[in-house]
């Protein structure tokens, strides 16, 4: 499968190279792509923004295009349209947005038989990324990428580069080959997958951005020796994401909310804990494991010394394969009376709501399993924006970097790890919770836009450049 694949890629790319030039020589359309000049002024500068993914789902690219458009840039997105964009970005005068063609229907599964799927997802993307990147946008001083995915974006932004002259800084915010590995389907092409991303990666960047220390250490070192310079950029949480340290506030947002309406005053007398956890809901992040710590928390051995656990709300927000099964275990759990005082109730909010629902809640579950074991979960990011502890699942190398333990919240990495947590944290005297949320605002108070401007304007901006 791997030889067909290399293959059915080499002969794509030509015949896109072959296809696009033949078609824009005979539709009178330019043939040789425009390069870029050093504007006169450096606010006619462009910076694109590309993601191979849907730009609504990729808050950090959304912020790389926010911080860069405040700088006077202007920013070009290229990326899939497909949910809502940050506001910010919408009727930003200095915005505009390059839209991927979504992939066709008769790519979809089912449709083709396994083995030509995968190449023709490739092909279909090379071709809307390459006549994008060529054509359609202006030249661009900066190309933002992010990775992953690898392929195709790594080759085809290599030819941009070499053709219309933009330089490209490269955006790790994970590895393409360590999450493709989690699919058994894809085990074959992962070999492929990592040289690909090695070989191609070592060269991609005039700089590049990690998201952590320790994926910024693995970047430069042995394995993956990046030719070029490497900067750690932390996320931080957006400005929508604030606490709310006000009782009132707190009792009217919950009070307004359908979810925690009925449960508004006990949250708010500390009666209910209110949870919140946000999951994409697909196997990497194991809902199972807080389901089956909710249960024991439920059902403690009966001992006479120990206080009655506080009941629970628990809201669940996202969307994504595994919700459904679930969404049925949960109610199966529930007939057979395993939850006593607790509620679990899934949700998908507005950005606004899950804001204020994270600046209300008692303690934030993160379940996320770093595949590369140097990234880190973004949504425990923005609960420390909202002044909110985590309880987040630890077996990595660099949860340390976001987490620290006991002072913005706690790691746990069994699911009895995790029900003694809740137990202790969620207790009714509330000290070390109180504590922790204390620890949480301070660290949410740092945010993105200090970091980008020490970061990654000083890697953009002309003056930088000139000085070096
Ligand atoms: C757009 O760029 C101008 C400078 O050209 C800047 O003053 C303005 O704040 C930018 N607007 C946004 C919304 O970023």
């Amino acid at each position: 499968m791997a030889v067909q694949f290399i293959l059915s890629v080499l002969s794509g790319a030509l015949s896109v190279f072959l296809v696009s030039f033949v078609w824009n020589f005979f539709s009178g359309r330019q043939v040789i792509p425009t390069r870029h000049r050093p504007a006169a002024s450096e606010e006619d500068e462009h910076i694109q923004i590309l993601v191979l993914g849907d730009i609504g789902r990729s808050p950090r690219m959304q912020y790389h295009a926010i911080s860069a458009a405040k700088h006077g840039r202007k920013v070009d997105i290229v990326a899939y349209k497909e949910t809502a964009r940050h506001p910010d970005l919408i009727g930003n005068p200095n915005v505009t947005m390059y839209a991927l063609t979504p992939q066709p229907e008769w790519i979809a599964w089912g449709t083709l038989p396994f083995f030509l799927q995968i190449p023709a997802k490739v092909l279909h993307q090379f071709w809307t990324l390459f006549s994008t990147l060529m054509y359609a946008t202006p030249a661009a001083q900066w190309i933002i990428i992010q990775n992953p995915p690898s392929i195709p974006t790594f080759h085809v932004a290599l030819l941009v580069s070499l053709i219309r002259g933009s330089k490209l800084l490269v955006d790790w915010h994970n590895y393409g080959h360590t999450i493709l590995a989690q699919n058994p389907w894809m085990k074959p092409l992962v070999p492929l997958y990592k040289w690909y991303e090695l070989w191609l990666g070592r060269y991609l960047g005039n700089a590049n951005l990690a998201v952590t220390d320790a994926m910024a250490r693995q970047l430069r070192g042995r394995q993956f020796k990046l030719r070029n310079t490497v900067h750690t950029l932390h996320d931080r949480p957006a400005e929508l994401f604030q606490p709310i340290t006000s009782p009132e506030e707190r009792r009217a947002f919950l009070s307004r909310l359908a979810e925690t309406k009925a449960d508004a005053q006990n949250i708010v007398d500390g009666a209910v804990r209110l949870i919140v956890s946000s999951t994409s809901w697909t196997p990497d992040e194991d809902f199972g494991m807080l389901l089956d710590a909710l249960v024991a928390y439920a059902n403690p051995v009966p001992d006479t010394t120990a206080e009655s656990p506080s009941p629970i709300l628990a809201i669940i927000t996202g969307k994504g394969p595994q919700q459904k099964m679930y969404i049925e275990k949960i109610q199966q759990l529930q007939e057979a009376r395993q939850l006593p005082g607790i509620r679990i109730l899934t949700a998908w909010l507005s950005n606004r709501d899950y804001a204020s629902l994270l600046a209300c809640a008692d303690l934030g579950i993160s379940l996320h399993k770093s595949s590369s074991g140097v990234d880190l979960p973004m949504k425990v990011v923005d609960m420390f924006g909202a002044g909110l502890p985590v309880a987040a699942y630890s077996a990595f190398e660099s949860i340390g970097e976001l987490v620290r333990e006991g002072e913005n919240g706690c790691g746990f990495e069994t699911t009895e790890q995790l029900t003694e947590l809740l137990r202790r944290l969620l207790g009714l005297d509330g000290q070390e919770l109180g504590a922790l949320k204390r620890g949480a605002i301070q660290e949410g108070s740092l945010r993105w836009s200090h970091e980008w401007d020490r970061v990654v304007w000083n890697i953009i901006s002309p003056q930088q450049e000139a000085a070096r």
